[in-house]
């Protein structure tokens, strides 16, 4: 394993670094403030390039690079990549080129499979999670006989993105793609993009209770405890931990949205990305 040229800092005191599409990664940022409450936590949303889900896989490995290198510069002792989609087509590349603990997530089609008791489990995701290999892979290995109902999202980014979370048009857009899911029997319906927990209320409106609503925020929170135990780089302290934010968007609009979903307003700075000549390449 290479390190990219920049050496990851192992110390328990320094940050955990978080990065997303947008601000649907705060989602996972949520359920690991509240699993590791003493860590101090970086969380960059790279909104300038929302949603992912458009972009080609390059484009995305691209961004990936970029934003675990300014996290990984700013101490980072572990990155998490909170976002389906990058982690499909990234997260292999960032772990072969830095040296430190790379935790991605994917769509929780095991759990889904487990929990099924109609044989039918419905995926919610972006197009660019749904075609890449390692969801192919995901399900040839923990689909079995369970049938898999797969749909596309888009518009649903934006408008978390937006803040516009209980709007008529949101909720139509959740009626256009809950619906083929409910249709082909899906009793257990997988959140398999970050953005989507913030509308969970929204699709359980539509859902029903009888539907399970799998989110895998906690799941990941869970991974990154691990594997900072076993590195030996937990933070412990009775000390809060802080946060700090950036984005490479518009700031303005995104503290509206980072209060909403964050549940107030920290200052989120503007993405101070490497000069392309300096930027980590492999
Ligand atoms: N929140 C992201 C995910 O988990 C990406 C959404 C996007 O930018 O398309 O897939």
């Amino acid at each position: 394993m290479t390190t990219g040229g920049v050496s990851p800092l192992q110390d328990a005191q320094a940050p955990i670094g978080v990065f997303d599409s947008g601000l649907g990664g705060l989602s996972v940022l949520r359920a690991i403030r509240e699993r590791l409450p003493a860590e101090d936590l970086l969380y960059v949303a790279d909104a300038a390039h929302v949603p992912y889900g458009g972009l080609d896989p390059d484009s995305i490995r691209a961004r990936a690079r970029v934003l675990t290198g300014f996290l990984v510069e700013r101490g980072a002792k572990a990155i998490v990549v909170a976002c389906n989609t990058a982690t499909a087509v990234a997260v292999s590349e960032l772990r072969h080129h830095w040296g430190l603990p790379i935790i991605g997530m994917e769509p929780a089609i095991k759990p889904a499979v487990a929990r099924t008791r109609s044989g039918t489990v419905g995926v919610l995701a972006t197009e660019g999670t749904l075609v890449s290999a390692r969801f192919a892979g995901l399900l040839e290995q923990y689909a079995g006989s369970v049938r898999v109902v797969t749909q596309p999202c888009p518009g649903l980014v934006a408008a978390v993105e937006a803040g516009a979370i209980d709007t008529p048009g949101t909720r139509a857009m959740l009626a256009e793609y809950l619906e083929p899911l409910l249709s082909a029997g899906a009793d257990t319906v997988i959140l398999g993009c970050t953005h989507y927990p913030f509308l969970t209320p929204l699709i359980r409106d539509y859902t029903g209770p009888e539907v399970v609503v799998i989110d895998t925020g906690d799941a990941v929170a869970r991974q990154v405890q691990r594997r900072l135990e076993r590195a030996e780089l937990r933070k412990s302290s009775r000390v809060p931990g802080r946060e700090w934010f950036w984005s490479s968007g518009d700031r303005e609009a995104g503290a509206a949205t980072l209060q909403r979903l964050w549940g107030h307003a920290p200052e989120m700075q503007a993405l101070d990305e490497t000069p392309p000549g300096e930027q980590a390449s492999w």
